[in-house]
């Protein structure tokens, strides 16, 4: 315990870009753009692709996304920017943030639901992501590309989901990739493999929606997708926009704490904070523009989720020319996007061990991966050995994904508004902004400390009562 005392006083004698770099095993980014690039890969996720389009189209088009975009400014953009003054005033894990500002054991427990819900996330984020690489490989042999109905597809994908071997090597690969990225730092781990990834990506998704607009009845698609509907806009589609844009902004874990530590007091986080928001919001609008058109040329039913991807989506590709090229590269594009987010919140629970135990960044990495590995392999199962196992009426899978997602992340969100609203205060917090920023006028600070203090923590804290009296 002593070392802690001499190391924080050592920490406060340097300037702070000084520690970073003298934490040898904590690293940081390389450059501005390559911290926006990461924040971004870890944003732009499976919800931009599978999930977003169709929340959009069910409910109201284009006024959902102005409602959306509401959403962002108003909680999104103000959550991030308390995360990443967290982060980078700390310069530490989520855990060890809330220990450095010294404001209560509660707070560090509300640091530990971040982690756990970062690791619980992880473990069956890897299995989703494991049947994005079997899709891509199964794409490039053509297997899922001669599908007659949906339905075909569907029987297809369950057989496939139960066979448990095939299942587990592919989601142990995807672990392994990001295990392989996260081992060599911050700068030539997880930074240069998003400068490399995340172009990649918007690429594929260019082309994608070039195919998808030139098929004939594409604009029925893009329709459903954007003509704003206002009368299907209600209170509840409030709470939908809320959570998915709280959910696609990767909020509430930790992560962009995490992300934010190992940024220098140079760095713009407002104007970071806004890039990373429209960015991932422009990356959900280019999906739509793919996933739509293509359904409705094929003259298909949409959906979301699973159902969309692996039911609906192969049947597209089943009858369009070139069908498993573009089978590929939509299931590549959904594994950069996984793997992007992947590597993000397998960084926020190695962090843990390499700031608060003093490990070396390889131990960590290794024995947390092992870990999420394991703590998965029920979640993979409940697809095939393990499907009619149930605890408290739901499979492990949608047990870990529901305490997780619906439950652990408002409760950290909403954590980290309160504590920089009212508990670090907004003096301070303003402060750590406006370093590396810029001067902000009087009416905008007193905007944010609205956002901060009250909009956000209330909305937050709707998200959370919804899920719990089940929406
Ligand atoms: N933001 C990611 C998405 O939109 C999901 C995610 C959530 C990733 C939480 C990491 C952490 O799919």
């Amino acid at each position: 315990m002593w070392l802690w005392g001499e190391e924080a006083k050592v920490l406060k004698t340097m300037s702070p870009s000084n520690s970073s770099q003298n934490n040898t095993e904590r690293g940081s980014w390389g450059s501005r753009a390559g911290f926006i690039i990461a924040a971004a890969g870890s944003a732009v996720g499976l919800g931009n692709i599978w999930k977003f389009p169709y929340v959009a189209g069910e409910n109201g088009g284009g006024a959902f996304l102005i409602l959306y975009l509401l959403c962002i400014a108003a909680t999104g953009v103000p959550i991030m920017l308390a995360e990443l003054a967290l982060g980078r005033k700390s310069k530490r894990n989520i855990v060890g943030a809330y220990k450095h500002f010294k404001k209560g054991r509660g707070w560090v427990g509300m640091g530990w639901i971040g982690f756990a819900a970062a690791f619980m996330i992880l473990s069956f984020y890897a299995v989703v992501a494991g049947w994005t690489l079997a899709y891509l490989v199964k794409s490039m042999t053509a297997e899922v590309t001669a599908f007659h109905d949906p339905k075909e597809a569907g029987d297809y994908f369950q057989t496939f989901a139960g066979n448990t071997v095939e299942v587990l090597s592919y989601h142990f690969a995807f672990l392994f990739l990001c295990a392989t990225i996260v081992i060599r730092g911050i700068k030539s781990g997880i930074q240069k493999w998003c400068e490399f990834l995340m172009p990649s990506l918007v690429v594929i998704l260019i082309l994608l929606m070039i195919r998808s607009l030139t098929l004939p009845r594409a604009m029925e698609g893009v329709a459903f997708f954007l003509k704003p509907d206002f009368s299907k806009v209600t209170s509840h589609t409030v709470l939908i926009a809320l959570g998915q844009a709280f959910f696609s902004l990767s909020l509430g874990m930790g992560i962009m704490v995490t992300y934010g530590s190992y940024l220098d007091e140079k760095h713009n986080l407002l104007s970071s904070s806004v890039i990373i928001a429209l960015f991932d919001t422009m990356i959900a609008v280019l999906a739509g523009m793919i996933i739509f058109p293509a359904v409705f040329a094929m003259g298909l039913e949409p959906s979301a989720g699973p159902g969309l991807v692996f039911h609906v989506l192969p049947k597209v590709f089943s009858d369009m020319a070139f069908g498993p090229i573009f089978s590929a590269a939509f299931f590549a594009l959904l594994a950069i996007a996984a793997l992007t987010s992947g590597i993000s919140l397998l960084e926020v629970v190695v962090a843990y061990p390499i700031d608060e135990l003093g490990w070396k960044r390889e131990k960590s990495v290794v024995v947390i991966a092992s870990l999420v590995f394991l703590f998965g392999v029920p979640s993979n199962l409940s697809f095939g050995l393990l499907s009619e196992v149930k605890l408290f009426g739901m499979t492990f899978f949608d047990l870990v994904d529901s305490t997780s997602s619906n439950y652990m992340l408002p409760l950290g969100g909403l954590a980290v508004a309160v504590f920089v609203g009212w508990v670090w205060g907004t003096k301070e917090a303003e402060k750590e902004y406006l370093t590396g920023c810029c001067k902000l006028a009087p009416p905008f600070i007193k905007i944010w400390e609205i956002l901060i203090c009250y909009i956000s923590p209330i909305a937050v804290f709707f998200i959370l009562v919804s899920k719990l009296v089940g929406e």
